[in-house]
């Protein structure tokens, strides 16, 4: 079988480390090409039996949605959600709707548009916490998007406006245990990796205690201690297990996914669904829960792409 592997055309440290280790899994059972998602990308990728697609760029509003919208088109399999789900999965609020609908709790909300005025009588609860609508890797996500007044939400809700031409999401902050959840689809049927919790307790006094930019992204995060499994309570446990595959339904996500909660008391809050996580070697958390269900790297990408072939009798 041939394969082409995906790309987008520019490729940060993180994202070459992704490309050359899929491509490496990739390799043990089929010849591989990487493609780039650029401009001869519809000449390029003819021929090939199936697609590992790993593109997350491309447009603003459309981002994510390309690869797979042109891989229908031109009838080639490939691994991964289709462009209507990534498309509820980029806007946040259009994620929650869904969820919403299908009875899937997640955290109370609004959206201001840019322009838009908010008015003192909203019914949340604060604190709230105040994030771009269509972003991701917590993008726009600071101490200070944490308010607990109107006058600090309205710049706050400003800010994104100026900064992300985009919604602001306003949403009730959960002041609870944060885990995120794996999700593999596999030959009997939809698979939740064990659960990880990411522990925000000992980050210096000061720092906020939740994914910020720069928690994530600019070395706070050897702060974080993550616990898997994480320490909840088998009927806890057993039921986000439950949830997270109603999610990965009612979204109509494919092969592989992750979801990120929160959790107060006895109640869980979908925050964010991720419907094509990075899959970074030694990074990424779905690898980290994969390998404690003892799935290596390798083994991860080729179940992607047995999921990918069994979907399309391949
Ligand atoms: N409602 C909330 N309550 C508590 N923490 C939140 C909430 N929303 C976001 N966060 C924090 O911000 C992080 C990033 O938010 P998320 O919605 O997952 O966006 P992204 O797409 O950037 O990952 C979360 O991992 C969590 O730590
Ligand atoms: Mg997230």
């Amino acid at each position: 079988m041939k394969v082409a592997l995906v790309v987008d055309k520019k490729l940060d440290g993180n994202k070459k480390k992704m490309v050359e280790s899929v491509k490496n899994a990739l390799l043990k059972k089929y010849d591989v090409d990487v493609i780039a998602f650029d401009e001869n990308f519809m000449r390029r990728i003819k021929g090939y039996d199936l697609a590992f697609n790993l593109s997350t760029s491309g447009g603003k509003d459309t981002r994510q949605l390309h690869v797979p919208s042109i891989l229908d088109l031109m009838g080639i399999p490939y691994t991964g959600a289709p462009a209507s789900t990534h498309a509820v999965c980029m806007d946040k609020s259009f994620t929650k709707s869904v969820l919403l609908k299908h009875g899937v709790s997640t955290a109370n909300f609004l959206v201001v548009h840019p322009g838009e005025y908010v008015s003192e009588d909203h019914e949340l609860r604060y604190p709230v916490i105040v994030k771009p609508i269509r972003e991701g890797s917590s993008k726009g996500l600071k101490k200070n998007s944490v308010v607990t007044n109107i006058e600090d939400m309205k710049r706050a809700i400003f800010w994104i406006h100026e900064r992300f031409n985009e919604p602001a999401l306003v949403e009730e902050f959960i002041d609870g245990m944060e885990v995120t959840i794996g999700i593999l689809e596999r030959e009997n049927g939809l698979e939740v990796l064990p659960i990880m919790e990411i522990d925000f307790s000992n980050l210096p006094d000061g720092v906020e205690k939740f994914y910020s930019d720069r928690v994530k992204n600019q070395g706070y995060d050897r702060y974080i201690v993550y616990h898997i499994p994480a320490r909840l309570p088998l009927d806890l446990k057993e039921e986000l297990e439950s949830v997270a595959k109603k999610v990965f339904k009612v979204l109509g996500l494919r092969d592989y996914a992750r979801i990120d909660i929160r959790i107060k008391g006895k109640s869980y809050y979908i925050l964010d669904v991720n419907s094509l996580p990075l899959l970074v070697p030694g990074y990424s958390d779905i690898i980290k829960m994969a390998e404690a269900a003892g799935l290596k790297y390798d083994d991860l990408v080729l179940e992607i792409v047995m999921s990918a072939r069994r979907r399309y009798g391949l």
